[in-house]
């Protein structure tokens, strides 16, 4: 089975994501962490991340073990490793280099401890538009950047770093927009996607209603 999870930053995505996989025993792919990979890979050597033949040629070279390493940059998952991944993501020839890695892997799903697996979860922005329109299921998990915006600020703080609400949400209107915005492959539900806000929802609650879908799919 296939499950598509898109949406934007902070809407929950990731924690539904593994969580329905540990669930339903399958594997899951975080699709940010290739784009991730790419703006780090720039960083990394100097380079800024709006460098196009830059980014372009990283992308090509790109493989998974690649990323893997690039993923322990302590910057990695902070905001300046979002916006980055943000910026390359928003280059088409980068994206098309991209894309078969991620395609690749709902052929061979493994497991964090190696084995195989039948079926993935891909969390991302158009996993279920353009990486795997093929999904079973295709869910788009939104909430207000107000809400987006305060998880992520806890998020921050909790881990100990410094934050400040207002900064963080102008970062999460400029991401939306240069997410929705761009011409490849925009940041959109995909025809048959479920929508669910979980402005108003506890991570409890979107886990219990999307399982009552999956359920219904098996
Ligand atoms: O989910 P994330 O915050 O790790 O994603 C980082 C950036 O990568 C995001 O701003 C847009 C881009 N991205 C994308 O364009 N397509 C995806 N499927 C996943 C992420």
């Amino acid at each position: 089975m296939i499950i598509t999870i898109d949406g934007p930053a902070a809407a929950g995505k990731g924690t539904l994501a593994q969580k329905l996989a540990d669930k339903y025993n399958l594997a899951y792919f975080d699709t940010g962490m290739v784009y991730r990979a790419v703006g780090i890979d720039l960083i990394a050597n100097g380079i800024a991340p709006d460098n196009v033949a830059a980014a372009e040629k990283s992308a090509k070279n790109m493989t998974f073990t690649k990323m893997l390493a690039l993923a322990q940059n302590p910057d990695f998952r902070s905001s300046t490793g979002g916006q980055a991944a943000s910026k390359v993501a928003a280059m088409p020839k980068v994206r098309a280099y991209l894309l078969k890695m991620q395609q690749d892997f709902a052929e061979n799903p493994i497991a964090k401890d190696g084995s195989r697996l039948t079926g993935v979860v891909y969390d991302g922005r158009d996993t279920g538009t353009t990486v795997c329109p093929q999904a079973e299921l295709k869910l788009f998990v939104t909430a207000s950047p107000e809400v987006r915006a305060m998880r992520r600020h806890k998020e921050y703080l909790q881990k100990g770093l410094p934050s400040v609400y207002e900064e963080v949400l102008a970062q999460t209107k400029e991401r939306d927009l240069r997410d929705s915005s761009r011409t490849a492959s925009p940041l959109k539900p995909a025809d048959d996607a479920i929508i669910i806000d979980t402005s108003d929802m506890g991570i409890d609650e979107v886990f219990a209603e999307v399982c009552r879908i999956v359920d219904e799919k098996l």
